[in-house]
């Protein structure tokens, strides 16, 4: 019988240091879009998609996370008194109850192949998600994750989240070499981190979600240090395509990159449109400040 996929690992001990100041005390995942941060729209990927343990890989710098994912009995008998039970709902939702949070520290910032080796031992011989929380994928109801386990129950391998690129930005990202593809997935020869674009095989890039095989963890104990001088979660694949199958899957929906500032601002923007408190004023607003806001108008309508 092919196991389920019950746990996912989320790395957040980078340094975040494209969103200094920001991120000088402030973890990176925890930077909100409108009204959550970061890493509560991937956690409740995760949840979504069945999983039951989410573990954290974070670095002294993170304690924030932890807290948001805690219990905060204060904040609750406060919201309880005052009888705003709307909000105190909120606040205590933030993790299901048959749901686990698990902490595992990354010591030191030596890359995101090191994080997720890092979490081995508490996953340990199951497959796994893994979820960057930078990363925001914005699926309207279906999401990423839960797209990918469907993938995984049937085919039982190693999956890849992947999306076109522009052709002249496969040095920024994993590229995959393609063998052939039905519909959304792809059968992947090698993949080949930050390839120029004169070199690169395709415009798939590997984006944050992966399924991974317990195996990968023997490949990242032995690779060494690759691009900038880091463990690079790549190498590993590309070690483990040796010995076993991965796809690259082709996922429904769009992807926002809030490592960066503009991505940043554009999933605030088009996210704040879906809110739906905010929707009505915040198109006025740009209607006013901005002129015609009609093709503003027309998103997810
Ligand atoms: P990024 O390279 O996007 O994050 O890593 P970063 O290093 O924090 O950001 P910049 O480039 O300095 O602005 C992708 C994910 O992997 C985690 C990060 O926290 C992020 O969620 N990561 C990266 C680790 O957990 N450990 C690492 O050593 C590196």
């Amino acid at each position: 019988m092919r196991k389920a996929i019950n746990k996912a690992v989320f790395p957040v001990a980078g340094m975040g240091t494209r969103f200094l100041p920001a991120t000088k005390a402030n973890p990176k995942e925890m930077l909100p879009i409108v009204d959550k941060p970061l890493i509560q729209y991937a956690a409740e990927e995760a949840v979504r998609a069945g999983i039951k343990e989410l573990i954290f890989v974070t670095s002294s710098s993170k304690r924030a996370i932890e807290d948001h994912f805690d219990k905060n009995y204060e904040l609750e008998t406060e919201l309880e008194k005052k009888g705003k039970h709307e909000l105190l709902r909120i606040v205590q939702e933030v993790v299901p109850p048959d749901v686990t949070c698990v902490y595992v520290r990354q010591p030191e910032a030596l890359g995101l192949g090191h994080a997720v080796l890092c979490a081995g031992p508490v996953v340990g011989d199951d497959p796994f998600a893994v979820i960057l929380a930078d990363d925001l994928i914005n699926c309207n109801g279906n999401h990423v994750l839960g797209q990918m386990i469907s993938v995984f129950n049937d085919r039982g391998c190693s999956i890849l989240g992947v999306e076109e690129v522009p052709p002249e930005d496969t040095d920024k990202y994993g590229i995959v070499d393609p063998e052939e593809s039905h519909g959304r997935i792809t059968h992947v020869r090698n993949i080949v981190e930050k390839p120029a674009p004169a070199d690169a095989r395709s415009n798939l890039a590997v984006v944050g979600r992966y399924i991974l095989t317990p195996a990968i963890f023997a490949h990242l104990e032995n690779i060494p240090r690759g691009a900038g001088g880091e463990i690079q979660l790549t190498d590993a694949i590309e070690r483990l395509l040796q010995d076993e199958q991965v796809l690259a899957y082709r996922f429904e929906g769009k992807r926002y990159d809030c490592g960066n500032k503009l991505g940043y601002l554009q999933a605030t923007v088009e996210l704040a449109l879906e809110h739906p408190e905010l929707r009505e004023a915040f198109l006025e607003y740009l209607e006013t400040e901005f002129g015609s806001a009609k093709k503003l108008r027309a998103i997810n309508d």
